[in-house]
């Protein structure tokens, strides 16, 4: 496959060619996802908890993403690789944004950055992308910003909140916003945005009527523990703890009663060559 571009996107977008997004937090996660055809991967921050067992996301430095997003862009041959800024790595002034995207760029080789924020952050927004970085723009849901929403909960569910959103959607594609990721926002809601921006729209629980589609991949993986909660919107595609787990308990299992290493796991050497080094 061909290196993917923000032109090649734009192509997408333009022909109505749905975009398949998959977040990635490391080597392998990401090499999965380019092999298997993903148009672009998201280092989200949500790797706070899906890599490194934190409760939410708000703990994640700037440090922490440029060491995830330089071992995603490694495995990466042909995605568009989008990297999340965390909280307090942009909130403080547009400078502060433009600082912590450019270490994304450098460091860790990510060609465009994604923040939370719409109005409010349209001069942040407007700052990244005079620096020549692309943002992707993420509305609707933020969940850097749970503590103030009061939770995990569904935003523009009432008509004010709706409009909010439009006002949002229009403010980020205006201070120059290349796409917009919009999280779960009921899906009549996030088909009108769509078809009132010029901009891509990327939906993670938004409905079918988004220019594209995001998900955290330990999520539509099922590789995560048994029993953690899901959100309503995730599919999951497959079952990858359980396999993961299969195969562990049966090593132990050969372990205790020595049937591994088998023959075929253990190096030979020649048998005089055992009895003169026992001599
Ligand atoms: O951090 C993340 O994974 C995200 C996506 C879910 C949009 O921001
Ligand atoms: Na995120």
């Amino acid at each position: 496959r061909k290196p993917i571009t923000i032109s090649t996107l734009r192509n997408m977008y333009k022909k109505n060619e749905p975009i398949a997004m998959l977040t990635a937090h490391d080597f392998p996660s990401a090499y999965v996802a380019d092999s298997a055809g993903m148009d672009m991967v998201l280092v989200g921050d949500s790797l706070a908890m899906v890599a490194l067992g934190m409760n939410d996301t708000n703990a994640v430095t700037l440090d922490d993403m440029v060491l995830h997003c330089k071992s995603v862009t490694r495995a990466v041959r042909s995605a568009f690789v989008v990297g999340d800024l965390p909280m307090g790595s942009y909130e403080v002034s547009p400078q502060q944004a433009v600082q912590s995207s450019i270490r994304l760029v450098k460091e860790a080789h990510v060609q465009a950055v994604k923040f939370e924020g719409g109005v409010d952050f349209a001069p942040t927004i407007k700052a990244v992308t005079t620096a020549g970085i692309p943002v992707v723009a993420h509305i609707g849901l933020t969940p850097q910003r749970q503590n103030a929403l009061g939770g995990f909960r569904a935003q523009g569910k009432s008509v004010a909140g709706a409009l909010k959103l439009l006002e949002d959607a229009y403010a980020v594609q205006e201070a120059g916003a290349f796409m917009v990721v919009l999280e779960a926002i009921p899906a009549e809601i996030a088909a009108i945005i769509t078809k009132q921006l010029r901009i891509p729209t990327i939906g993670i629980g938004a409905g079918d009527g988004c220019s594209g589609q995001v998900l955290v991949q330990i999520d539509m993986t099922g590789n995560f523990p048994t029993g953690r909660h899901l959100p309503k919107f995730v599919k999951k595609y497959a079952n990858v703890w359980e396999e993961s787990k299969r195969g562990i308990e049966q090593y132990r299992d050969e372990v205790k009663n020595r049937s591994y290493p088998a023959k075929e796991h253990t190096y030979a050497i020649d048998e005089e060559h055992v009895a003169e080094f026992q001599r």
